[in-house]
C-alpha cells in the first residue's frame, strides 16, 4: 500500500509521517510504505528530508503550466505512477478542483490547522485569537469538492493564552498536528 505526501513547503507534517513510519507505526505486514514525497514548488525544504530518508520526489511547479487544469493533469500523472492507496496532503497551499478530489475519492487526507467547521480557509491562528478563543487545534480529515470540510478523522485541541500570537498558537498547533496525522493514518490503514 502506497502513500504519497504532497507537499509546498518545510513538510513538517510529511516528516513527522516519515518518522512515524521508520518507528513501525503501521505494521510491515500491511506493507504501507510512504512511497513518494511530491511537491508544487522546487525549492520546498522538505524535498531535502525525503530525499536524506531515501523517499523518491519530484516537483510539478504549478507556475510552469497554462492552467490549473494542466498542472494537475501533471500532478495526477505524477502521484498515479505510485498507484497510492493513500494521497496525504500536509502543508500542500493549492487548491484542488472537484475532479482532482473525485479522482482520488475515498482516499485523499489533508490536515488543517483549526478545529473544523470552525475557522476553514487561511490564517486561522490569528482569526481564534482576534475572535477571542480559548482553545484551538488541528483536523484530519477526509478531502472533498468544498474546501476544508470533510469527514473528520482526528483533531487535538490546544489553549489559546492570553499573550499568544498566531506564531505562538501555531507552534503549539503544528505540535499537536505531528501526533495526529500519523495516528490518522495508520488507524485508516489498519481499518481500510
Ligand atoms: C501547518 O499549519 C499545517 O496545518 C498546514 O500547513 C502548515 C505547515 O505544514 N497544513 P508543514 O510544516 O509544511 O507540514
Amino acid at each position: 500500500k502506497n502513500i504519497v505526501i504532497l507537499i509546498s513547503g518545510g513538510g513538517s507534517n510529511m516528516a513527522a509521517i516519515v518518522r512515524s513510519a521508520q518507528r513501525g507505526a503501521w505494521d510491515a505486514a500491511l506493507g504501507a510504505r510512504v512511497a513518494a514525497v511530491i511537491s508544487n514548488r522546487p525549492d520546498a525544504g522538505g524535498l531535502a528530508f525525503a530525499r536524506e530518508n531515501g523517499i523518491a520526489t519530484a516537483v510539478v511547479d504549478h507556475k510552469e503550466f497554462p492552467s490549473r487544469e494542466a498542472f494537475e493533469d501533471a500532478l495526477r500523472r505524477a502521484v498515479d505512477v505510485h498507484a497510492p492507496a493513500l494521497v496525504v496532503l500536509a502543508g500542500f497551499m493549492r487548491i484542488l478542483t472537484p475532479a482532482f478530489v473525485e479522482h482520488y475519492a475515498g482516499r485523499l487526507l489533508n490536515i488543517h490547522p483549526s478545529l473544523l467547521p470552525a475557522f476553514p480557509g487561511l490564517h486561522t491562528h490569528q482569526r481564534a485569537i482576534e475572535a477571542g478563543c480559548r482553545v484551538a487545534g488541528a483536523t484530519v480529515h477526509q478531502v472533498t469538492a468544498e474546501l476544508d470540510h470533510g469527514p473528520i478523522l482526528e483533531q487535538a485541541v490546544v489553549p489559546v493564552m492570553p499573550d499568544d500570537t498566531a506564531d505562538t498558537l501555531a507552534a503549539r498547533v503544528l505540535t499537536q498536528e505531528h501526533r495526529i496525522y500519523p495516528r490518522a493514518i495508520a488507524r485508516l490503514l489498519r481499518e481500510g
